[in-house]
């Protein structure tokens, strides 16, 4: 999987990158990311990518830094979908990353920051906007990531085998249900116990009490 993400502030991609699974991906060849400073695309040298919205007092992400962005990125993998991260869509939901994670192997995702940008971005490139929660962020840097995290853990090899998630919450497995409570050792905790099954070794009743136990 191939992510290309336009971001006026790439920095802030760092840790997410160098950090854990994501990481162990990249270093597996399972998941590249590419990171294209807006602002390069801008205008004029000032670099500046917003403009004045008409009939508005407030600036918006202006429409030709980002098409000048998409469209270099398109000459090299042309029309790969398109991602734009908006708190004013659908909100994600584990079915929706697994079908995105099943039909693209590449993707350009849009990072802004505030809540605009020129409706002629969404109208003439965008594929699929992506709400992660009814809340706003000032950063879609962290939408994208929640976004990118849920959709590289689905790629076959990223996990420590490749039907690792597939009994986890929301999964198909588990009619979409959240997952049944986990239990360690010591067998009590303060008075809190194992359940007797899943200490019996019969694997038809853990299978059972697992089933009924989602929550
Ligand atoms: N950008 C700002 N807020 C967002 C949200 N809740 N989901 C996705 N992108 C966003």
């Amino acid at each position: 999987m191939k992510f290309h993400i336009i971001t006026i502030f790439p920095e802030a991609f760092e840790n997410f990158l160098s950090t854990s699974i994501i990481w162990k991906a990249r270093e597996k060849w399972l998941v590249s990311v590419e990171l294209y400073k807006l602002n390069e695309f801008a205008k004029d040298s000032s670099g500046h990518v917003d403009d004045k919205a008409f009939g508005m007092h407030w600036q918006v992400l202006s429409v030709i830094p980002l098409s000048r962005a998409i469209e270099s990125i398109f000459e090299s993998a042309w029309k790969i979908p398109v991602i734009y991260m908006t708190p004013s869509w659908k909100t994600l939901t584990q079915e929706t990353v697994e079908q995105l994670s099943d039909d693209m192997s590449e993707c350009i995702i849009i990072c802004w920051h505030y809540e605009w940008i020129d409706q002629r971005i969404i109208d003439v490139f965008v594929d699929h906007e992506v709400s992660i929660g009814e809340y706003v962020l000032t950063g879609w840097e962290l939408s994208s990531q929640v976004l990118m995290d849920s959709i590289i853990r689905l790629i076959p090899w990223v996990l420590w085998n490749a039907s690792s998630h597939q009994e986890e919450s929301f999964s198909r497995k588990l009619d979409r249900q959240k997952e049944y409570p986990i239990y360690t050792r010591p067998q009590e905790f303060r008075g809190h116990k194992v359940p007797d099954i899943l200490i019996s070794g019969d694997h038809k009743k853990i299978e059972k009490w697992k089933h009924d136990n989602l929550r």
